[in-house]
Order: structure tokens, then C-alpha cells, then sequence
């Protein structure tokens, strides 16, 4: 049953799974790139942000010598923005320490910012056919219903148990193909509502043959997402609207954004609380509040337009042309409201 997996599972990816992805080289840069960027984001999105930041940053050095403003303006949207600054990170990191090439092992891969074991995995399996073993949700799911696995993968024990059983599955040949099918089958065939008619294991599943294969993998416990609300200040004038650089730690951290408080504030009390911070205020109006999903709490946005006579000078923050938003790295939600006042 064990031997067999591998077997099986490389045949169907030469055969079957994904050959033309762009990252598909063996080139340890590309695949690191890739890789850190579909930590948590599919394909679809991924394959145009790859594009773009490859055409940008060829290299590690050019990566390593760019700055933080330019790597993060061309992450803006994906989310998760702390990959975008660990990269750049271990980019410089790669450059002085290893002279711009790249280790060839998984655990120095790990010692790198923003590199867990998976992803390191990844990397040197693809670049250089290392025998290691990703271990992702998506390979998680395949493995609980190949084994029929009917307690929870969550915790520190089941995720060690997890990466043992990966590990003792792995081929003596082809590991780039068994990697990538492992990758390719929780994608295409194995997925939440699996499509077991076409899977190469639709014989030897165990959750198959027992009929398991919706009911598993055992669902996760539930946790409720804390709701957090914030009032966001469109200071503009003209074509031209204002953003500060958030440099406190948080989800947004590096990213330019609209000036903010915690709450809930009305229209009079912003026009007050910013002209005494210097603005010449014409007039507020409330826009329509947005709501954004991170992985940990829900945010209500509210927006306020302001209104100026003139670019006044404010403290820490640039004035932006709305023609030229795409330069400037903004958070999602902000981009699109932004976006949606100036030209809708
Ligand atoms: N998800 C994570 N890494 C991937 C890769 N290299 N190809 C396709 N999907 C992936």
C-alpha cells in the first residue's frame, strides 16, 4: 500500500497533472518566489503577481537591492503581506550570506525568514530533487482519506504523526513528479468535494472503499472570528488623496493606507479632529462601509471623504494621484474604495 502510492501517484502526474505552470523550472529562485507566494494563494491569482514580480525583480540580487516600497507595491492584493517583507528579507540574507546562490538542503531553506518546513520541502525537491516531503492542507486531505484517518489533523501530535507518514511515503526517483502530483491531485481531483470516478486511487482509497471520502477529513473545530470596526479618512483634493505608511506591527504592516481610528466616528467630529491636525476641511460625507476578511477577525470599515481646499501639509504621509495608485502599494479594501470614489 505504501510503495504503491508513489508509483501510482508519479504515473498520473506525468500523465494527468500540471506541466506548464510558469514556476515550473529549476530554478531555486523561481521556486522560492512561487512558493512563498502560494503559501496562501491559489494558482489563479498567483500566476499573474509571479509574472510581474519576476519581470521586476529577475534576480536575487535584484531582489535583495530593490526597496522595501517597490517589492511591496508589486504584493499589493495578494495579502499576507509579511511573506512580501520576509522574502525581501532572506533575499538580502541570500545575497550576503551565501554570495547570491542558493543552499541546496531543506533545513537551511528553513533557517530563512518566511520558509517553513513545507515550502522549503517544495524548494529543494523542485531545484535540486531532494527526497523531502510537502505536507499542506491540501496533502493533509489526501492522506486522511488514503488512510481513512478518522481523528482530528489539528495539534501538535497529529501534525507530527502527518509529516512521519508523508515522510515514509516517498519514491527513490521522480520526486519533482511525486511532489508536484501530490500538489496536482489535492488540487484537481482530491479536493473538498472530491472526484474519486477519476482519481489514480480510486481502488486503494480507504475512505473510498469505505464510502468516507466526503465525511473526511474530520471537519476542523470551528472558531469564531472576532469583528473589529474602524473609521478610514479619504482626505483628498482634486485628483489627489492622502495615505500614510503603517509601520506598527499588523496585518498591514509596509503597506500605505488611508489614515484611521478604532470605532466608529461621525462626520462632525472628523471634520474637527482633522482640522486641528492642520487640514483645511470643506466638507465630509460618509461613504459606503466595506467589509474585509483576514484569517483572524473580520474588519467593518467605515470610510469618511474629506474634502480639502489645498494639499494641505500634514504630518508623516504623501499625497497620491489617484491616476498613479497602481505605484503605491494599498491594501485591497482600500485600493477598491479608493478606487470606487475617484472613478465610478
Ligand atoms: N501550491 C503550492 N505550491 C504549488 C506549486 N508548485 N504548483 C502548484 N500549486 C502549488
Amino acid at each position: 500500500m505504501q510503495k504503491d502510492f508513489a508509483e501510482t501517484l508519479i504515473r498520473w502526474q506525468k500523465q494527468f497533472g500540471r506541466h506548464q505552470l510558469p514556476w515550473q523550472t529549476e530554478d531555486p529562485y523561481s521556486r522560492w518566489v512561487s512558493e512563498v507566494m502560494l503559501q496562501q494563494t491559489q494558482v489563479v491569482t498567483v500566476t499573474a503577481y509571479f509574472k510581474r514580480f519576476m519581470e521586476r525583480f529577475p534576480t536575487v540580487r535584484a531582489l535583495a537591492e530593490a526597496r522595501e516600497d517597490d517589492v511591496m507595491a508589486l504584493w499589493a492584493g495578494l495579502g499576507y503581506y509579511s511573506r512580501a517583507r520576509n522574502l525581501h528579507r532572506a533575499a538580502k540574507m541570500l545575497v550576503d550570506q551565501y554570495g547570491g546562490f542558493f543552499p541546496t538542503t531543506r533545513t537551511e531553506w528553513e533557517a530563512l525568514p518566511g520558509i517553513g518546513r513545507s515550502t522549503a520541502a517544495a524548494i529543494v525537491a523542485f531545484s535540486f530533487g531532494r527526497k523531502e516531503t510537502i505536507l499542506d492542507g491540501n496533502v493533509k486531505r489526501v492522506l486522511a482519506r488514503y488512510f481513512a484517518i478518522e481523528h482530528s489533523l489539528e495539534g501538535a501530535r497529529a501534525t507530527r504523526d502527518l509529516w512521519t507518514l508523508a515522510e515514509s511515503l516517498l519514491p527513490d526517483h521522480d520526486i519533482e513528479s511525486y511532489v508536484q502530483g501530490l500538489m496536482d491531485l489535492g488540487a484537481t481531483v482530491c479536493t473538498r468535494n472530491p472526484s474519486c470516478t477519476v482519481c489514480p486511487f480510486c481502488q486503494s482509497c480507504k475512505a473510498n472503499q469505505l464510502g468516507r471520502q466526503n465525511a473526511l477529513p474530520v471537519a476542523k473545530t470551528k472558531k469564531t472570528r472576532p469583528e473589529k470596526e474602524a473609521t478610514f479618512f479619504l482626505l483628498w483634493t482634486g485628483d489627489c488623496f492622502f495615505v500614510e505608511k503603517r509601520v506598527d506591527k499588523g496585518v498591514w504592516q509596509g503597506l500605505y493606507c488611508l489614515p484611521q481610528v478604532d470605532g466608529v466616528v461621525d462626520e462632525l467630529s472628523a471634520e474637527q479632529f482633522w482640522r486641528q491636525k492642520g487640514a483645511s476641511v470643506q466638507n465630509a460625507r460618509k461613504l459606503s462601509p466595506v467589509v474585509h476578511d483576514f484569517s483572524h477577525y473580520r474588519l467593518h470599515l467605515y470610510p469618511i471623504a474629506l474634502k480639502l481646499r489645498n494639499e494641505s501639509a500634514l504630518p508623516s504621509g504623501l499625497w497620491v494621484k489617484a491616476s498613479e495608485m497602481q505605484h503605491v502599494a494599498l491594501p485591497m479594501p482600500i485600493e477598491a474604495l479608493v478606487k470606487a470614489f475617484f472613478f465610478h
